[in-house]
C-alpha cells in the first residue's frame, strides 16, 4: 500500500457529456492498492452506481441533480476498510460521544460523519427521491436519458451555427454546445421565457477542461426520463429560431 498516492476523479463532469471510465480506473486503483475517491454527483439518479463494480473506496453524491432530491442533500460512501483512518471535519457529541472528562471517542460506524442536529425534512425528501428513482428503475432511467440526449445531439448537430462540445466514447444526459455569435445568457433568457429550462457552464466551473479545450461559456440541455421526444424537438426548434 502506497499511502501518499490517491486517485480522485469526477465520473461525470458538469459539462462535456463525458462519462469517465470510472470502473477501469477502479481496476488500476485496486491493482496498486491506491485509495480511490469518485465524485458521482452528476451520475446519481442518472445511472446505476455499484461501488464494488466501480472499485472505489469513497464516493460522493448530491441529491439535487439527476436524483431530483432537495437541494442541500447528498451522501458519502466510505469502504469500511478506510473508516478508521478518516477524522470527520466537524464533530459533536453524536459522531463522537464524550466518553470521559477529557476524552471523546469517534463512533465506529459511518455515522461518525453525522451531527446531532440535522434537517429531517430534507433527509426525508432525499429518501423519497431515492424511492422514486427505484420505482421508475435506474436502468430504465439511464436508457431513456441516453435515447433523449442522443436525439437532442443529432438535432443540434444539424445546425451550422451550433457546435456540440461533448466528448468521450460514453456520453450522458448532459448535452453541451455553443452557439456561434450569440450571447449564452441571452439564449438562456429567451428559452426560459419560452418555457424551456437550459443551463450554462462557465470556465470557472470547469477550469481544467475549459482551458485545455479553449471553451467559451457552454450551454447545456439535460433531458431526464420524464421528458418526451416531442419536447426535445420543440426545445431545439425554439433555440434555432433565436439564431
Ligand atoms: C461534477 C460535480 N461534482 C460536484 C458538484 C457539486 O454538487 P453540490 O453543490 O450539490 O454539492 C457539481 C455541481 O454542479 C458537479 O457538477
Amino acid at each position: 500500500m502506497v499511502d501518499v498516492l490517491h486517485i480522485a476523479i469526477t465520473w461525470i463532469p458538469t459539462n462535456g457529456g463525458l462519462v469517465n471510465p470510472a470502473a477501469d480506473v477502479g481496476k488500476v486503483a485496486r491493482k496498486y492498492g491506491v485509495p480511490y475517491l469518485l465524485d458521482a454527483c452528476q451520475a446519481a439518479g442518472q445511472m446505476r452506481i455499484d461501488v464494488n463494480e466501480l472499485g472505489c473506496d469513497f464516493l460522493s453524491a448530491t441529491g439535487r441533480k439527476f436524483l431530483r432530491g432537495p437541494r442541500g442533500t447528498g451522501f458519502l460512501y466510505v469502504r469500511e476498510h478506510w473508516l478508521e483512518t478518516l477524522e470527520p471535519p466537524m464533530i459533536d457529541h453524536f459522531g463522537a460521544p464524550w466518553v470521559a472528562r477529557d476524552k471523546y471517542a469517534l463512533r465506529d460506524d459511518a455515522r461518525r460523519f453525522e451531527t446531532w442536529e440535522n434537517s429531517y425534512a430534507l433527509r426525508a425528501g432525499l429518501g423519497a427521491a431515492l424511492d422514486y428513482a427505484d420505482a421508475v428503475g435506474i436502468d430504465a432511467i439511464e436508457a431513456r436519458i441516453a435515447e433523449l440526449s442522443n436525439h437532442c445531439r443529432t438535432l443540434l448537430d444539424q445546425h451550422e451555427d451550433i457546435r456540440l462540445r461533448d466528448i468521450g466514447a460514453h456520453q450522458c444526459g448532459i448535452v453541451s454546445f455553443t452557439v456561434q455569435g450569440k450571447d449564452p445568457a441571452e439564449i438562456i433568457a429567451k428559452m426560459s421565457k419560452a418555457g424551456f429550462v437550459i443551463g450554462a457552464s462557465q470556465a470557472s466551473s470547469t477550469r481544467l477542461d475549459a482551458e485545455r479545450r479553449n471553451l467559451p461559456t457552454v450551454l447545456r440541455i439535460a433531458p431526464h426520463y420524464y421528458n418526451t421526444k416531442d419536447e426535445i424537438d420543440q426545445a431545439v426548434g425554439k433555440l434555432i429560431s433565436f439564431l
